[in-house]
């Protein structure tokens, strides 16, 4: 939900584990797939004895088909070194605006240009290339219109594999056209209905009819393994293990494979994730003590907005993640837009949660580095018009009104020169002259120079005889206009 003014707030964060993980805690294993996306077939490199910490020492690990499937810190070593020749080692790099904002060191992992411009590929590529020959000479499929998709597109190129991804019929051309460059000839698109679950349920029944595997998208032990490298590289990264990790979650994949690696290497470390307020699975889930769906999804950070977070990645993040906050939808356009004018990263949504948390969001000031993962960099250009208008109107900066005007000569002008001052500009203005009336409501959208400016609107709006009403952001109306 959109906020009226820009002072961030300080949510009570869902504490995912009151301490961090002991080195002793059991990683504990879930019963039975629940929710998202299956795998159905889970591939082989997560069988490898545990390096030790907190997931080694589980003893109730469960077997399907004979293999294990709870991750362990050593098969993200293992999947380092699957990844090693085939993905980039992304940069750490300082941020001196975030530093500045927290009054420690603040380093992005630049995971925007990695290869497919997101982390994604990680997961996808050990996955796929655990697959054994039989599984690989049926293919794969996944149900996604983003980075995952263009990750499995980029595995299958690769290895020299099939895959089919399945797609909702609103996927943007652009999309379309990143994931059949990516995969060339070994990736064939299928438009699987109107919306994204159709899209999943066609690739569940192709997956089944067919022998395909399904690639899920972070509800596997592989999966989370191949993220989890991510982690890997900033601990190496670093002369020594940081204060805080800051680490986006749609349906906790990434965060499982860094809570894992991290508390293994470096138990002191802070593992800190971040959900869209419009989409807090994860807190549900830890609030509920298990995966649970969210009615209402606010799909706009697109990649985190998941309706419930995996049975795997959460059995990993109850037990090992310091804190899990949500940050507004506004604050993160507004970090989006820091992002692209002071670094010149191109962030998308999900890219910018984990540094937006530190706009205020963060459960406690911290005391030393920070690491913040810039998770994906794949934002559509058309996008920023709504992500400037997002911000404008979570900084305070940009509000709408409904102005009724009589239907008289100059009562316009009386607006503008009585009710309006200096810096305060009209950016949209909405008017349908009905003839039968003798009023007539006008919906306007003013900017501000400053949002401490409002005060002083509402009252010259107050003091004039015209009838002024503002809209809420969590009006209907106001939906509608965003
Ligand atoms: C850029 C980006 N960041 C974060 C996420 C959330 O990751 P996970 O589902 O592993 O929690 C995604 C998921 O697709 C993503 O694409």
């Amino acid at each position: 939900m959109a906020r009226t003014t820009g002072q961030p707030h300080r949510p009570t964060p869902a504490s995912a584990s009151p301490a961090p993980a002991a080195a002793s805690a059991p990683a504990r294993v879930r019963e039975e797939s629940e929710g998202g996306p299956a795998s159905s077939g889970t591939p082989t490199p997560v069988t490898g004895p545990a390096e030790g910490g907190p997931a080694s020492s589980g003893k109730k690990r469960k077997k399907t088909r004979g293999r294990v499937t709870v991750p362990t810190a050593q098969a993200i070593r293992d999947a380092a070194e699957l990844l090693r020749p085939v993905v980039r080692r992304t940069p750490l790099e300082l941020s001196s605006r975030l530093s500045n904002r927290v009054e420690q060191a603040v380093y992005l992992k630049r995971e925007d240009i990695q290869v497919c411009r997101s982390y994604k590929v990680r997961g996808a590529y050990t996955f796929i290339a655990a697959l054994p020959e039989e599984a690989r000479a049926k293919g794969v499929a996944c149900a996604s219109a983003g980075n995952h998709a263009q990750g499995v597109a980029f595995a299958c190129r690769k290895l020299r594999i099939h895959g089919k991804v399945f797609l909702p019929a609103t996927t943007p051309r652009q999309k379309r056209e990143r994931i059949a460059d990516i995969g060339g000839r070994w990736i064939t698109q299928v438009i699987g209905g109107e919306a994204f679950d159709d899209a999943a349920q066609a690739a569940a029944e192709y997956s089944r009819e067919s022998g395909a595997t399904l690639v899920p998208p972070f509800d596997d032990a592989a999966i989370v393994a191949g993220q989890g490298t991510v982690a890997l590289e900033i601990l190496d990264q670093l002369p020594e293990p940081p204060h805080t990790i800051v680490v986006p979650v749609g349906g906790g994949g990434l965060l499982a494979g860094v809570a894992l690696w991290v508390k293994t290497h470096a138990p002191a470390t802070r593992v800190i994730g971040v959900e869209p307020e419009g989409a807090p699975s994860l807190r549900a889930a830890l609030e509920a003590g298990r995966p649970v769906s969210l009615q209402n999804v606010e799909s706009f950070v697109d990649g985190a907005a998941v309706r419930r977070v995996g049975s795997v990645p959460f059995d990993v993040v109850r037990d090992l993640v310091d804190a899990v906050v949500t940050v507004p939808e506004g604050a993160v356009c507004t970090e989006m837009l820091d992002l692209y004018q002071t670094e010149g990263i191109i962030a998308e949504p999900a890219g910018a949660l984990a540094t937006a948390a530190l706009r205020g969001y963060l459960p406690e000031v911290p005391t030393g580095p920070v690491v913040c993962i810039v998770s994906g960099g794949n934002n559509d250009v058309s996008r920023y018009a709504d992500v400037l208008e997002r911000s404008l109107v979570h900084e305070g900066l940009r509000h709408y009104f409904l102005v009724t005007f009589p239907q008289q000569p100059g009562a316009l002008r009386f607006f503008l020169e009585e009710v309006l001052a200096e810096g305060e500009d009209i950016v949209l203005f909405e008017y349908v002259k009905k003839n039968s009336r003798e009023t007539g409501p006008a919906l306007v959208g003013i900017d501000l120079a400053a949002a401490s400016g409002l005060e002083r609107l509402l009252q010259r709006m107050d003091g004039s005889p015209l009838k002024i009403e503002k809209l809420a952001p969590d009006s209907a109306v106001f939906e509608f206009l965003l």
